[in-house]
């Protein structure tokens, strides 16, 4: 029988993203939410733990073909989400990890059967996980797949990796290099992720509780702040603050100035939007100010917004690199790849460098004076990468590496699994650079 194209799947912690190998953008990009008829109360019990202790569920109690009828009745997605009054809406996904199998399970099922129409056992899969991801999950993983799926065969790569590999799309990028420092940043989570050679150096890995929801809810306080939520109903506030940051903001080079210049010439830098009430169709106008650039500022500048959290993307990046072994830290610097819905900010990655450029300028002339300016540093090149795929760009990694003529070498195959057990999946090889 000819191969068919391999299914990428990349659920994240807010989007699932899928599709075929081979292709630039996934097919369907769709909330990674599942509306059941159990109550949501009930369900948050029956979740995993994320992370810590056996996340393994008793095996029989994830298999579809042991399921009775009634756990037929869900939906996933937007109609998940279209439900949420006479469902109970679960987020299978936690801050990246899968907490809860039996919904994940049911949710990989109608993605793959009602969105993509394929018949599992006709495809290769590749799959995402984490930095950090316990083996254990992976086992269940490849437990669901091969067990209830009976699938070709399966890679499971980490989300970094392949997200370094999309970058090779960038005309910027000379050579198809896994060495390099991840910021990846959704909906729910910023990671800062060294890899070296395709490896992730976990122990520098570092996590940042700024993401995609956090700046929507920031934006949502500023529109209150300047009184434009008088005229948007409740139940819309936070959809127009999600439209305000993804459809109008962008990084600033300096608030002070960004400040004066919206009042100087406020008719060039403040924009009308207009929203629609979600019941009644009513209109209404909004001014969009200062959020624009705000928004995305909650990254360099923290306690704007909180007081929790207080240290600024680049430091974060710095700070991560210097942890890593000193023989990588020139490739980290060189090779900064951004990831991920929240880094779609217009001049985000240009701040990013400047800013780190900085830190590292200043820590070079500080080491120089302490010498004696016996030792001249030749400086170090510090990059950082945007590209065209870089909103899903996980995903698009994923499907570049699984166009690549030795993928199929690399994956696990239903004989090897059969063979080994669930254990094979803890064992994996890196392939698809060239140097
Ligand atoms: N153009 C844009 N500008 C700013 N933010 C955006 C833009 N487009 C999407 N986003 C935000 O990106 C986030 C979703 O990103 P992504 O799909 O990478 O997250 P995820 O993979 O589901 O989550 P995680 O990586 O945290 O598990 C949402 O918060 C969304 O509002
Ligand atoms: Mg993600």
């Amino acid at each position: 029988m000819a191969l068919l194209a391999p299914i990428i799947m990349d659920n994240g912690t807010g989007f699932s993203k899928i599709g075929f190998a081979g292709n630039s953008d996934p097919s369907f990009v769709f909330p990674t939410a599942i509306a059941t008829r159990e109550s949501a109360s009930a369900s948050t019990r029956a979740a995993q733990p994320s992370g810590r202790g056996p996340p393994i569920p008793s095996k029989s109690s994830h298999l579809a073909s042991k399921r009775g009828i009634e756990d037929l009745d869900f939906h996933i997605g937007d109609e998940a989400m279209a439900n949420s009054k006479t469902y109970g809406i679960h987020y299978p996904i936690r801050h990246g990890m899968i907490d809860n199998w039996d919904h994940m399970e049911r949710y990989w099922e109608q993605s793959i059967f009602k969105y993509l129409r394929a018949e599992p056992e006709d495809h290769y899969f590749l799959l995402t996980e984490p930095p950090l991801n316990p083996p254990e999950n992976r086992e269940n993983t490849a437990e669901i797949f091969f067990e209830s799926f009976n699938i070709q065969g399966l890679y499971i790569a980490v989300q970094a990796v392949l997200a370094l590999a999309a970058s090779w799309s960038s005309n910027k990028v000379v050579d198809r290099t896994l060495t390099g420092t991840v910021v990846d940043s959704g909906d729910g989570v910023t990671h800062v992720i060294p890899c070296a050679e395709g490896y992730v150096i976990g122990s520098a890995i570092k996590h940042i509780p700024i993401a995609g929801r956090d700046i929507t809810s920031f934006v949502q306080t500023l529109l209150r702040e300047r009184g434009e939520t008088t005229v948007i109903p409740p139940e819309d506030q936070l959809k127009i603050a999600q439209k305000v940051k993804e459809d109008y903001s962008y990084v600033c080079q300096d608030i002070v100035r960004e400040f004066r210049k919206y009042d100087v010439d406020p008719l060039n830098y403040f924009k009308r939007m207009e929203g629609e009430h979600s019941v009644t169709g009513r209109k209404y106008t909004i001014d969009v100010g200062y959020e624009r650039f705000l928004a995305p500022e909650i990254f360099f500048n923290p306690e704007i917004a909180s007081s929790d959290f207080l240290t600024p993307l680049p430091e974060v990046v710095d700070n991560v690199i210097q942890q890593s072994p000193i023989d990588v830290r020139r490739g980290l610097y060189k090779n900064i790849v951004l990831s991920g819905g929240s880094t779609m900010f217009e001049h985000f990655g240009q701040r990013l460098k400047r800013d780190l450029k900085q830190i590292v300028d200043r820590r070079i002339e500080a080491s120089e004076v302490s010498s004696g300016a016996l030792m001249r540093s030749t400086g170090v090149e510090v990059n950082v990468i945007s590209h065209k795929r870089q909103r899903y760009a996980v995903w698009f990694g994923g499907s570049l590496l699984a166009s690549l003529p030795d993928f199929y070498q690399h994956c696990h195959t239903k004989a090897d699994y059969e063979e080994v057990g669930p254990s094979i999946c803890r064992r994996y090889a890196i392939f698809g650079s060239v140097n």
